[in-house]
C-alpha cells in the first residue's frame, strides 16, 4: 500500500474512500468560523467537521446538548465559505433526529440547503437506521458517530472509554456494519479500545475516523480548540497539544493592555 499523499482538487466522499484504499490516511479537525476555518483549510485538512463541540468550545456549555439547528447552521455556513478544499460535514444537533425520520430528513435538508455543507453526521447505531435511510435516499452524504457519543452523557453519566465489555463492543461492530450496509460514506469512533477500533476499520470499506480510537483506523479527528491548546483544563490522554494558544494568547491581550494603560499604545506611526 501507498502512503503518498495525493492531491485532490476539492475532497469529496468518494476521494475519502478511495483515501481509505490506498491507505492514504484521512486528516479530520473541527471548525467552527470563517477565520479558523480558512485556516484549518489552507493547511491541507482533508474534513471539516463542524462539530457540536460548538457548544462546549464556543458557547461555553457543559454539554453538546444545548446548540440548536439554527446556530449549528450559522456555524456551518461560516466554514463552508471557508472551505475551498475539504470537505464540509455538519453535526446534526441533539433533538433534530431523534424523535423520528421525518424530522431527521427535515433537519438535515435544512443544514444543506441553508448552510451549503456537504455532507451531515449523527449519533448512534441501530435505532438511527430508519433516519439514517431516509436521509441517504434523499441525497444527503451521512457520517456515524458511535462509541462515545456526547448527545448520551446523562444516558452514560460518564465521558470514560466505550465498548470495554465484550456486549456492547458486538453491538458496536454490529452498528459500524449497519452504517455501511446503508449507505453512509465514513464513520467516526470516539473514545474506545484501540484494538476494537482496528477491527471496525478491518471489517469494513468505509472510512473510520478516530478520537481516542487509536492508531489502527483510517483517520484522524480532533477539535480544533483542544489541539492548538487554547484551554489548559481538558488534558484526555488522546489529546495532543500542537501550539499553546492559551499562553500565546494571554501573554498577547495582557501586553496590549499593559501598553494601553501606559499610553505605549498607538505610538506616533500607529495613528492617522
Ligand atoms: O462535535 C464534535 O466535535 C465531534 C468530534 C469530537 C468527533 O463530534
Amino acid at each position: 500500500m501507498s502512503t503518498a499523499k495525493k492531491s485532490y482538487a476539492r475532497v469529496t466522499t468518494n476521494s475519502l474512500i478511495k483515501m481509505k484504499q490506498d491507505g492514504e490516511k484521512i486528516s479530520m479537525l473541527t471548525s467552527y468560523d470563517f477565520t479558523l476555518a480558512s485556516l484549518v483549510d489552507g493547511a491541507g485538512i482533508d474534513v471539516i467537521l463542524v462539530g457540536d463541540s460548538a457548544s462546549n468550545v464556543i458557547a461555553g456549555h457543559e454539554t453538546t446538548l444545548p446548540i440548536t439547528l439554527d446556530q449549528m447552521i450559522y456555524h456551518a455556513g461560516s466554514v463552508v465559505r471557508a472551505a475551498k478544499r475539504a470537505l464540509v460535514v455538519v453535526d446534526l444537533p441533539f433533538g433534530t433526529y431523534q424523535a423520528d425520520s421525518k424530522e431527521a430528513l427535515k433537519s438535515a435538508i435544512r443544514i444543506m440547503k441553508e448552510s451549503g455543507a456537504h455532507a451531515v453526521k449523527l449519533e448512534g447505531g441501530a435505532s438511527e437506521r430508519q433516519s439514517l435511510e431516509r436521509i441517504l435516499q434523499a441525497g444527503i452524504p451521512v457520517m456515524g458517530h458511535l462509541g462515545l457519543t456526547p448527545q448520551s452523557i446523562y444516558k452514560f453519566g460518564t465521558y470514560t472509554v466505550r465498548a470495554k465489555e465484550e456486549a456492547e463492543a458486538a453491538q458496536l461492530i454490529a452498528d459500524a456494519k449497519m452504517l455501511e450496509e446503508v449507505g453512509c460514506f465514513g464513520v467516526v469512533l470516539e473514545k474506545i479500545p484501540a484494538a476494537l477500533a482496528q477491527k471496525v476499520a478491518e471489517a469494513i470499506s468505509i472510512p473510520v475516523i478516530g478520537i481516542g480510537a487509536g492508531q489502527g483506523v483510517d483517520g484522524q479527528v480532533l477539535v480544533l480548540h483542544d489541539m492548538l491548546g487554547m484551554s489548559k483544563e481538558f488534558s484526555p490522554r488522546f489529546l495532543r497539544r500542537y501550539a499553546d494558544l492559551h499562553t500565546t494568547i494571554t501573554q498577547a491581550v495582557a501586553q496590549y493592555s499593559k501598553d494601553v494603560k501606559a499610553g505605549d499604545f498607538p505610538n506616533a506611526n500607529e495613528q492617522y
